[in-house]
């Protein structure tokens, strides 16, 4: 009896291995066989995977202890009240609008540069997004740009601290006063930003939060939302598990599983058991991910600062910018352009990005997106900017391997 069971044991183990070789496979291809410096790899450790498989065995796999866990550890982290988790970026921006009653009619200015989620947020609530320029140094969200485009209409901002670069909250938060506006943060890209010690995230009404995989950190998809506000957090916790007024440990614990209301219908947003647990430890690590970050930044600026005719960003106090991606500037005296650059790198096996194509270039949004303004900067920035090859383990060899490129390419 047990010699069958150990045989039984033995194929399955077999079959589990030849699985993950098959697996380790699919990774090697997803490369380009050229490639000689990938754009990014994430971080996972192999803490990160014992406590993915330790989550597996959960009897409860959805809205469940790691996930309260890990609500409360991002609170902590970042200084906030309430942390609620949902199932990525763009769920946590969409709850936040809705959170704070944004509808048709409505107007939300938003930076040109910044990923279509944030456009698409605005544009799920029925409300409009008003293009705002950025600034030509930091690619932030312009403050001229914010006040020219206010209109009667508008009743939120929703800067975007972009590449991990915290935008002017305390100028933003002064716009937003005297016209009596709501002021959401997108922090997508801003995990362990600060500003003065404030956490980006918690100047305003409501800080969003992604964790897709290139994110300083990653619950591979995931995503939160960071308030002072009880309203608010109840809102989010309720209508990212369709509406319901109880979660599920609630309604298995006390009294009768089915006495729920649903006060307003909701939506699918939940994050389940394996992503919290894997949120939680990757969350232990963020501060050693982002000071990695921190001296890679610095690596590529020290070489690259030596070409005039290229703009590295700023190397800002260690918080206040987390590099999220590592942005370069090209300019015409350089003698070559972006595009023909960017060709080159990539003929050289070495994987860059653009970040990104401005809003107001993607046709779908030409009529449901608006501006009171010039976007000018926004132009101009994406004529010259390219994204270099950036994470946090990334080998010095691989950075040089693009400065001797790049410096090649100088005419
Ligand atoms: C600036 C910005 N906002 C929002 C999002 C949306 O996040 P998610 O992809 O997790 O939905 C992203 C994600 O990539 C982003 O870069």
């Amino acid at each position: 009896m047990l010699k069958k069971k150990l045989k039984k044991w033995i194929l399955i183990e077999r079959k589990n291995t030849k699985q993950i070789q098959m697996t380790k496979k699919t990774i090697d291809v997803f490369h380009n066989k050229k490639t000689r410096v990938p754009f990014f790899v994430p971080d996972i450790s192999k803490s990160d995977k014992l406590v993915v498989m330790n989550a597996l065995n959960s009897r409860m796999l959805t809205d469940g202890p790691q996930l309260r866990k890990f609500e409360q550890e991002f609170a902590k982290y970042t200084g906030s009240k309430y942390a609620v988790g949902v199932s990525n970026g763009t769920a946590s921006l969409h709850l936040a609008l809705k959170a704070l009653g944004l509808k048709k009619g409505d107007e939300v200015i938003i930076p040109d540069i910044t990923f279509v989620a944030t456009a698409n947020s605005v544009l799920l609530t029925g409300a409009t997004p008003v293009l705002a320029d950025v600034n030509y140094n930091d690619m932030n969200i312009s403050l001229d740009s914010i006040k020219q485009n206010i209109t009667s209409k508008t009743k939120a901002i929703l800067p975007v601290h972009l590449a991990g670069k915290i935008c002017k909250m305390s100028e933003i938060k002064k716009i937003a006063k005297k016209n009596n506006l709501l002021l959401i943060e997108d922090c997508a890209h801003a995990i362990g930003t600060k500003l003065n010690n404030k956490h980006a995230g918690t100047f305003g009404d409501i800080g969003c939060f992604s964790f897709y995989p290139t994110k300083n950190f990653t619950t591979i998809e995931g995503g939160m939302v960071i308030t002072s506000s009880k309203r608010i957090a109840e809102y989010v916790t309720s209508a990212r598990s369709h509406g319901l007024t109880r979660s599920l440990a609630n309604r298995y614990s006390k009294g009768k599983p089915w006495d729920y209301d649903i006060s307003e219908p909701g939506f699918n947003y939940r994050l389940d058991e394996i992503r919290s647990s894997l949120g939680l430890s990757q969350l232990k690590r963020i501060d050693s991910l982002n000071s990695k970050r921190f001296l890679a930044s610095k690596y590529y600026s020290k070489q690259l600062e030596k070409i005039p005719e290229i703009i590295t960003p700023e190397i800002f106090r260690k918080k206040e910018h987390t590099y999220h991606l590592y942005i370069i500037r090209i300019k015409n005296e350089f003698g070559q352009n972006r595009d023909q650059v960017f060709k080159k790198l990539k003929k050289a096996g070495i994987e860059v990005s653009l970040h990104y194509k401005p809003l107001h270039r993607f046709s779908g949004y030409k009529n449901l997106t608006k501006t009171y303004g010039k976007l000018d900067n926004s132009e101009q920035i994406y004529k010259e900017s390219l994204s270099l090859p950036f994470y946090p383990a990334i080998p010095k060899k691989q950075q040089d391997l693009v400065i001797n490129n790049i410096k090649n390419y100088r005419v």
